[in-house]
């Protein structure tokens, strides 16, 4: 198993390229289950998660394969499958989005039912509410969601909770329902949206993505399309942090500044100077150290859960003490655990983090437990004192392409070794 070795104490400096969009190319990747034909995918980042939704592509009669650098060629054609097993679904909860696709494709989808993950319990209960909803027969076996969807029609849906991968889901079954859905309480993510537009170059009607309320009038056929994917703003997040934490100064390209407002707003606040420029965002935080924020997560367009691990470790050696409550999933603050070995001040207190900035952190041995908190220990290990090793990063290749690259460009020392201790 891979470990990364990081030399803390160098200011990164230069320009990163972001990568395209994890979680807007796995819905649009589900998104040509609708309708059976050649699709290329532009600006999908290399990932581990790409290469589980490929094969999981490959079990269901799909064709998936690079044509060209960023590239994916998805050829639906030959799908007639529509069971998604359990020894892909468990490695990646995502798989869940074919959920939506084949039944409004196939108007039959036998999906394993996901368990819970390190952050938080995530059940599916709405996309099954939203499924039944729209006529289909949803039934429980043998630990998979079986649906029949013969009599899909659209319906009015109100989500008691903002779900991404249920409102995504519901508009990708709703395209090829009969009559209206409204979707009400609609996610309004940027990945949401994308696959939004993604359906609408494929002939869907739908109106309102990006508000609360989602219109979809259902057609009767779709057509492949061509199509990119948005910039991945988690990236571009954890970059803007990394400049941050070591007191850099980076030009970060190909990146929408628009998608990570809240994050912006609140790295201003911590003294952070930022000008957005079309595409690129300048950071620099060249002579200060950051001030304390107060932070809590929300769906977008509020500050996203997906980024409150990284923004804790630039606080643990910001001035001042801060807040952070995590309101998404219940369980996300696992990385305050490994950020406390490395020194910082953090008591954990239901859903929210007191963080006592500390002048330094120190190089240790941590364990990353999920993507998100892999990142916060990587930003950690920038800044600390001597050496740090990040065992388990297999979760990290799941969603940051050539992270390592991309920050050594940037001037960190960090190493991708093969760990052969017993701590992997
Ligand atoms: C998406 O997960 C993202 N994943 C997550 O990214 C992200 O953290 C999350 O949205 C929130 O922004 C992808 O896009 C592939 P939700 P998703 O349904 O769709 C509860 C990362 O690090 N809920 O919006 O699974 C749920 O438990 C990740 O890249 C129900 O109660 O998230 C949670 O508390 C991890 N019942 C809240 O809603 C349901 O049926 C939001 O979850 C569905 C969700």
């Amino acid at each position: 198993m891979d470990k990364f070795v990081i030399e803390g104490g160098e200011r990164l400096i230069g320009n990163v390229k972001i990568s395209g969009s994890k979680n807007a190319a796995l819905p649009l990747l589900a998104a040509t289950l609708l309708q059976k034909g050649v699709y290329e995918i532009e600006n999908v980042p290399k990932l581990k998660d790409i290469n589980t939704m490929s094969k999981l592509f490959a079990v269901l009669g799909a064709k998936v394969q690079w044509i060209k650098e960023g590239v994916l060629q998805v050829d639906t054609t030959g799908v007639e499958n529509y069971v998604a097993p359990y020894e892909l679904v468990k490695q990646m909860r995502a798989s869940v989005l074919v959920l939506g696709s084949l039944t409004g494709g196939l108007k039959r989808a036998v999906v394993s039912y996901p368990g819970g993950c390190a952050i938080g319990e995530r059940p599916i209960n709405l996309h099954i509410q939203g499924l039944q909803a729209l006529g289909c027969d949803v039934t429980i076996k043998e630990g998979y969601v079986d649906v029949n969807a013969k009599k899909l029609r659209g319906a009015r849906i109100r989500f008691d909770t903002t779900t991404v991968g249920g409102t995504e889901n519901i508009m990708m079954a709703a395209v090829l329902a009969k009559g209206e859905t409204i979707i009400e309480n609609a996610a309004r993510e940027p990945e949401v949206v994308d696959l939004a537009r993604m359906l609408k170059k494929m002939g869907a009607k739908i109106e309102g993505e990006g508000t609360e309320i989602i219109k979809i009038k259902g057609v009767d056929e779709l057509t492949p399309c061509k199509y990119t994917v948005i910039p991945d703003r988690i990236e571009t997040g954890t970059f803007l942090i990394a400049c941050g934490i070591t007191r850099g100064n980076i030009v970060i390209e190909g990146c929408n500044p628009g998608h990570i407002k809240a994050l912006l707003d609140k790295l201003k606040e911590a003294g952070m100077d930022i000008t957005e420029d079309g595409d690129k965002i300048k950071a620099s935080m060249t002579k200060k150290r950051a001030s304390a924020v107060d932070i809590k997560t929300a769906p977008y367009p509020g500050f996203p859960t997906d980024m409150q691990a990284q923004i804790m470790a630039l606080m643990t050696v910001s001035r001042g003490v801060s807040a952070i409550t995590e309101i998404i999933f219940e369980n996300r603050m696992m990385h305050a655990a490994e950020l406390r070995r490395m020194g910082a001040d953090i008591k954990v207190i239901g859903n929210t983090a007191i963080v006592r900035g500390v002048k330094m952190l120190s190089g240790a041995k941590v364990m990353a437990t999920d993507l998100r908190a892999s990142a916060s220990l990587i930003l950690a290990g920038l800044t600390a004192y001597g050496k740090t090793e990040i065992l388990r990063i297999y979760h990290l290749d799941r969603g940051y392409e050539a992270i390592e690259e991309k920050l050594k460009k940037l001037g960190a020392k960090i190493e991708r070794v093969k760990d052969e201790g017993l701590g992997a």
